[in-house]
């Protein structure tokens, strides 16, 4: 099957297996090899094969990667970097300049936000925070001629609001902006931004790209051809590359992506049932359930409504610190999108950096990265972290 064919024709799953690479023509190995070199042999000055010339420009088990992520999101070309943030910074050097501004969610990750806040700010690179559930909002906070991005994460994190991907392409192109969607939480199996409109994608592929909790990763897709040639130039001249390691570990990890997603979603649904009805749980965040505010949106955007669910408990601070430490199979830590299950306080973890800011989230909220364990281990785990016993 032909790159065009991959790219364009085949299913999801077929392009997450074949998409980037075909068997190499010496050897036939089926899977990239690790390309553990840091520069490559040239015939003659300038003779280069096959366009490699150093591992910071192109590396061919990173070229591999990429040309899966950009199949998957259907995008022009994909870019690996050494991890989500990585990606991000690199993203706003390569379209913002001194004095240009950028329209973030009110719920964004905490690292996003910390790097707006406390890198980008400093060198001239303003912001503003905005619902990504309301387009009148996020319209509102556009300065015309100034906002060069309107970031959007859809699902949130940690409170899964959903933004209207197409409504929000238009406000942003309206303005002369481009938008960004973070696919981190979704995952291109769930929901393809680029195919609504978005002009890039951004993904921390420690998540559900890489699947495994093994590695940490980023990835930039650019919708068209101009965009991904600012990207390619600052990539490189940037640096915050992935290596080729992590690149064969996160691409291992994208070809059973749709598999996996599935088992999470269906898992996610079982957790939201239960917690639903549990006294000890006052509100459950998940866009599957209909009276999500964002149910519609979502409904019409993902193929399904994800792996994370956040909650909140009728005991406060005290009693969400406690679920957390008591779970057994949910193990306590950061990061999500794994194969194992993780609960986490994100007031006090992975929204701390947050704390005090309009991005604040509540005590008594507990996040869960739904894994993909057998779901009856599942809820007997949680049950028994939020009954005390
Ligand atoms: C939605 C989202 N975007 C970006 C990032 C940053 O990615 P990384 O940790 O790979 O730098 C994270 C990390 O948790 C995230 O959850």
């Amino acid at each position: 099957m032909s790159e065009q064919q991959h790219r364009h024709k085949a299913g999801f799953e077929t392009r997450a297996i074949h998409a980037g690479y075909e068997p190499d023509p010496t050897t036939g190995a089926v899977i990239p090899p690790i390309y553990a070199t840091s520069t490559y042999k040239q015939d003659g000055v300038g003779g280069l094969r096959g366009g490699y010339e150093y591992s910071r420009s192109a590396n061919p088990t990173r070229t591999a990667l990429e040309g899966a992520l950009a199949a998957l999101e259907e995008g022009e070309r994909g870019f690996a970097f050494a991890s989500g943030l990585a990606a991000e910074d690199t993203l706003v050097r390569a379209t913002c300049r001194p004095g240009d501004h950028v329209v973030l969610p009110d719920d964004a990750y905490g690292g996003t936000f910390r790097l707006f806040a406390q890198v980008e700010a400093p060198w001239g690179i303003e912001h503003t925070s905005a619902a990504v559930a309301d387009v009148d909002a996020v319209r509102a906070a556009i300065r015309p001629g100034q906002t060069k991005l309107v970031w959007l994460e859809t699902p949130t994190n940690p409170l899964l609001n959903i933004g209207d991907i197409e409504a929000l392409a238009s406000v942003a192109h309206d303005a002369g902006a481009l938008l960004v969607v973070d696919n981190t939480f979704a995952s291109p199996y769930l929901q393809q931004p680029l195919t609504l409109g978005a002009d890039v994608i951004v993904h921390s592929t420690t998540k559900y790209a890489g699947g495994h909790s093994d590695v940490v990763g980023g990835a930039l897709v650019a919708r068209d051809l101009d965009l991904a040639d600012q990207l390619t130039f600052h990539q490189n001249a940037i640096g915050a590359v992935a290596g080729p390691f992590d690149c064969f570990l996160t691409h291992r990890g994208l070809k059973t992506l749709g598999v996996r997603m599935d088992r999470h979603c269906d898992n996610a649904e079982r957790v939201v049932e239960f917690l639903s009805s549990h006294p000890a749980v006052s509100e459950v965040f998940y866009p599957g359930i209909e009276t999500h505010p964002g149910h519609a949106v979502a409904a019409r955007q993902m193929r399904r409504f994800g792996g994370m669910v956040s909650f909140r408990v009728t005991g406060g601070e005290e009693q969400a610190l406690r679920v957390c430490e008591r779970a057994e199979v949910f193990t306590l830590g950061e990061s999500l999108g794994g194969v194992e299950s993780l609960i986490e306080h994100p007031g006090r973890m992975t929204h701390a950096s947050v704390s005090g800011t309009e991005l604040e989230v509540a005590a008594d909220l507990v996040r869960l990265s739904v894994g993909i364990e057998t779901a009856d281990d599942l809820l007997a785990d949680l049950d028994r972290a939020l009954s005390g016993g």
